[in-house]
């Protein structure tokens, strides 16, 4: 078995998984969801949601992946296959590829927007905008720039972003891939320990700054954290929070995308688990709901008032981090500074959290097939490319990829990681495997949450999602959604053939 690459250091290692968890979810779809949700109302399920599916099934995939570093292997498809002894297991751990591949093409996408707007903050370059009144009217320049940008203006199939979105994007792309191909400890864990200083630097710069602002008729950063923090009992009793709130556990923690189990495959094989997902966990944490709830929607909230702010998130998942954000700062002393800062803080997170999506892919390539690192990258990097070209250039299919892959695909994947591991392989045996050689003592009630409340909650989760929003979804029947379900057929079928071939060189190589 050719050696296969390890972590550098302990620091390193943790500091690259907070930087795999910390990204656009943190900063972004954080203080979206959270608005649109109700604020205080939604912290609570947050929090419910966290001990009881986010943490434990964190732990369940660090566990596989350390048992897969310990054969050699680095995805769910060797794992699942060796915790399972049926032939579906291994296509079934597909899923932990095609998941993480799927998201990152728009991912990468939506970074280099990030990278766009920084530039544009750093010449001077976005729109300005007298204050008014109507919070519509003072925000339309800045919808119109992002709509320009990523050309969303007219009808039609196609989109036309402007050329120097499309030339960010081929940028930011090549740096990804640059970074893959140094490798774990040279690229992944350098950049991370890099990256990460620079994202709490950038990200406390601003809550500070935000937390100094006011409003012409007296609110202030009190009325923003009250927002968040002020409970509210009345939206327990809505299953869309909830639903909203385990999404977002999820989510942020990168949790049920397979990316965790490869990163954890790249310990070596005795390495503790339960310290170093619980502080990535931490770190995640505090940069979600201390940072990210510091910063866009507090701001908001002291500019526009909460009503307004509920409606801006309700508008779209970018209209507060890429309209009024940058618009409140365009009202005060070195405005676009501070958007500069808020756009390059964003991008820093987001490329942390891209190359660790392009990850499973690359592992499964050179673990399972033998390829190069060169060899796997590239082809990666050439299907990245290629791909991107959907939600780039077709109207919906972004959405519609985000809805399969990062908003169903990964609470089925994660469930089938739990009941792989504590329902078919061997629930005393798994639990032993999570237990073993760790620095921290995992507490026994996690066992009970891992083989019945958390799976439990995933298959509620699963029905009532299904649902609400299946019925909706498959009706849709637009060209831009066609191309992208055809993408995610297209992905399927390239899986299983290179899994076939993976198998068939493995047994070749055993009887020989
Ligand atoms: N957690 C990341 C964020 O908050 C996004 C993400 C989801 C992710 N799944 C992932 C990143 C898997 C890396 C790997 O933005």
């Amino acid at each position: 078995m050719i050696q296969r690459e390890t972590w550098g250091s302990r620091i390193g290692l943790i500091l690259a998984v907070a930087g795999n968890a910390i990204g656009l979810g943190n900063f972004l779809r954080f203080p979206v969801q959270a608005a649109e949700n109700g604020g205080g109302a939604f912290m609570i399920p947050y929090m419910i949601s966290l001990f009881l599916l986010g943490i434990p099934l964190l732990w369940i995939e660090w566990a596989l992946g350390r048992y897969g570093s310990a054969r050699g292997h680095g995805t769910a498809v060797a794992v699942f296959d060796y915790l399972w002894k049926s032939p579906i297991a291994k296509y079934i751990g597909f899923l932990g590829i095609m998941i993480p591949l799927a998201v990152v093409v728009y991912y990468t996408y939506i970074e280099s927007w990030t990278l766009l707007y920084s530039f544009f903050g750093l010449i001077g370059g976005l729109p300005s905008t007298p204050l008014t009144d109507n919070v519509k009217d003072y925000l339309q320049p800045f919808q119109q720039f992002f709509v320009e940008k990523i050309g969303a203006t007219g009808e039609g199939i196609f989109l036309h972003p402007s050329p120097e979105t499309y030339l960010f994007f081929v940028i930011t792309l090549a740096v990804n891939i640059y970074i893959l191909y140094r490798g774990i400890s040279a690229g992944i864990e350098k950049v991370a320990k890099f990256a990460m200083p620079l994202i709490f630097v950038m990200a406390i710069i601003l809550m500070v700054r935000v937390f100094t602002l006011s409003s012409p008729d007296g609110r202030n950063f009190l009325d923003g954290l009250g927002f968040l923090w002020n409970p509210d009992f009345s939206a327990l009793l809505d299953p869309m929070v909830w639903l909203a709130a385990a999404g977002q556990v999820f989510f942020t923690l990168s949790v049920g995308f397979g990316a965790i189990l490869t990163y954890a495959s790249y310990l070596k094989p005795k390495d503790d688990i339960a310290l170093n997902g619980l502080a990535g966990a931490s770190v995640n944490e505090f940069a979600e709901i201390i940072l990210g709830g510091s910063i866009a929607i507090t701001a908001s909230v002291i500019f526009f008032g909460i009503p307004a702010t509920k409606m801006i998130a309700e508008q779209g998942a970018f209209d507060l981090g890429f309209m009024a954000l940058p618009a409140i700062f365009a009202n005060i002393p070195y405005g676009q500074f501070f958007s500069f800062i808020w756009f390059l803080l964003l991008f820093f997170a987001g490329i942390t959290s891209s190359i660790a999506l392009s990850q499973p892919a690359i592992a499964f390539l050179e673990d399972e097939l033998g390829w190069s690192k060169k060899k796997a990258v590239l082809s990666i990097g050439v299907f990245l490319f290629l791909s991107a070209h959907i939600p780039i250039f077709i109207r919906g299919a972004l959405d519609e990829i985000d809805f399969w892959v990062g908003t169903l695909g990964l609470v089925l994947f994660a469930l089938f990681e739990a009941v792989i591991f504590f329902w078919i392989y061997d629930p005393k045996k798994a639990w032993q495997e999570l237990t073993r050689d760790n620095d921290i003592q995992i507490p026994k009630i996690f066992y009970y949450i891992m083989r019945y409340v958390a799976p439990g909650l995933l298959i509620v989760i699963l029905l009532s999602w299904g649902v609400q929003k299946l019925p909706e979804r498959l009706s849709s029947s637009d060209i831009g959604v066609w191309i992208a379900r055809l993408f995610l057929i297209l992905l399927i079928v390239i899986g299983v053939i290179l899994i076939k071939k993976a198998w068939e060189r493995r047994d070749g190589r055993a009887s020989t």
